[in-house]
């Protein structure tokens, strides 16, 4: 096991002094993560990619993460029906920035191990340090039909995904032409080099909201994603607490972080009638049912109100927080998200590089000054 000071050194876009990490989830995908049909919505495509990427490092924003898709969900837009691969996307941003860390988001059953391994390796030495793995399981069934790779029982998903990291951890360490066998796997004679740049190895998190997937992120990540609550501050603070306390009885420490939707104009108002244009008046309705539906979620298995609430949450943002306001109003939602323990925040937006300058320029001073982050030359 490598130290953590090995493992944080060169890794300074997320072990900055900032209380709050700030991240981008989602451009590597058509539409981002809004399911909408207006035209300004975000194309996904390679060019938009890289200035946003360079945009972004430019302006001391923390994380690029990006979602491992390999199929649309179809509707009128064909939402996130093309998607950039997310390791070669993330080598490609690695080669073009200077300090943000760029995540590869890796299905452990789609990615033979020594491969992902050495794919990874590449893309670190590329960002000297600076790549992270989101390791995931598998979400959505009909991706696994188009590998012919059948989806595993939900606990079983977990148990590979341990043997998974578990081959990938000891070909990253000094050891040399060793053989793994296990239940999964048997490999012999596995060689992997160069290593992780400088010593050091990947960032990883997880993002499972199973107990299951919790408990994997908790013996193997250093940043975990969970959901802030809808409902009150408190509340998130209590899931944080409760997932920090669960790594602390064994003996680790975990970032929480959340995912959210920013919505940030000059006025309140100019915020709010965006949104409703965006992903209320212009949602792509049939979009949303495509993905409800793969959940199991229709006014046949769940009640009404609860169908129509997912269909709204679903349509702005696939789940995340939404934060709609002006900068005050956004600079104080998540000053407060950082109150209530969490270590950062991977937001989306519907055209993400019109969007981000306005909240570079307007938001992050904002949270310097309340000692939530540190300030970028020029503020
Ligand atoms: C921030 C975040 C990013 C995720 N990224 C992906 C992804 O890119 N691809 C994917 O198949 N699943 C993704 N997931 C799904 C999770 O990895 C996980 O499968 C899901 O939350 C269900 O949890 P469980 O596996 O513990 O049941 C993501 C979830 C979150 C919250």
């Amino acid at each position: 096991m490598l130290a953590r000071n090995a493992l944080t050194r060169d890794r300074y876009s997320m072990y900055n002094t900032n209380k709050l990490k700030i991240g981008l989830f989602g451009s590597n995908c058509s539409s981002g993560r809004a399911v909408t049909k207006v035209p300004e919505r975000w194309t996904g495509s390679w060019p938009d990619n890289l200035r946003l990427a360079r945009m972004a490092d430019e302006a001391g924003i923390d994380f690029l993460l990006p979602i491992g898709r390999w199929k649309g969900y179809g509707g009128d837009t064909d939402y996130q029906g093309a998607t950039l691969e997310t390791i070669t996307w993330a080598a490609g941003l690695l080669a073009s920035t200077k300090r943000i860390t760029v995540f590869g988001t890796v299905h452990a059953p789609l990615f033979n191990p020594v491969i992902a391994a050495k794919e990874m390796v590449t893309a670190d030495h590329i960002g000297e340090g600076r790549f992270g793995l989101n390791i995931v399981v598998g979400w959505n069934e009909d991706e696994f039909e188009m590998f012919g790779v059948e989806q595993r029982e939900h606990e079983d998903r977990y148990d590979y995904a341990q043997e998974w990291i578990d081959v990938i951890k000891l070909i990253w360490s000094d050891q040399e032409d060793f053989d793994f066998q296990r239940k999964y796997f048997n490999m012999k004679g596995i060689r992997g080099k160069p290593k992780p740049f400088a010593g050091t190895r990947p960032l990883m998190m997880n993002a499972g909201s199973s107990a299951t997937g919790q408990a994997f992120a908790i013996r193997n990540c250093e940043a975990f994603f969970l959901q802030a609550s809808r409902v009150s501050l408190d509340e998130t603070a209590q899931r944080v607490s409760g997932v920090q306390l669960l790594a602390r009885q064994s003996g680790r420490e975990i970032g929480c972080y959340t995912v959210g939707v920013i919505t940030c104009r000059p006025t309140r108002k100019e915020a709010e009638d965006y949104y409703h244009y965006s992903v209320v008046e212009h949602a792509d309705w049939s979009a949303v049912d495509g993905i409800l539906a793969l959940k199991n979620i229709s006014p046949q298995t769940v009640p009404m109100q609860e169908y129509v609430e997912k269909r709204s949450q679903y349509a702005q943002g696939m789940g995340g927080l939404p934060i709609v306001g002006d900068p005050d109003f956004v600079a104080q939602q998540l000053a407060d998200l950082s109150k209530a323990g969490l270590t950062g925040i991977g937001v989306s937006l519907v055209n993400y590089a019109q969007e981000l300058p306005f909240i570079c320029d307007e938001v992050l001073p904002r949270l310097a000054r309340m000692g939530i982050r540190e300030s970028q030359a020029g503020q």
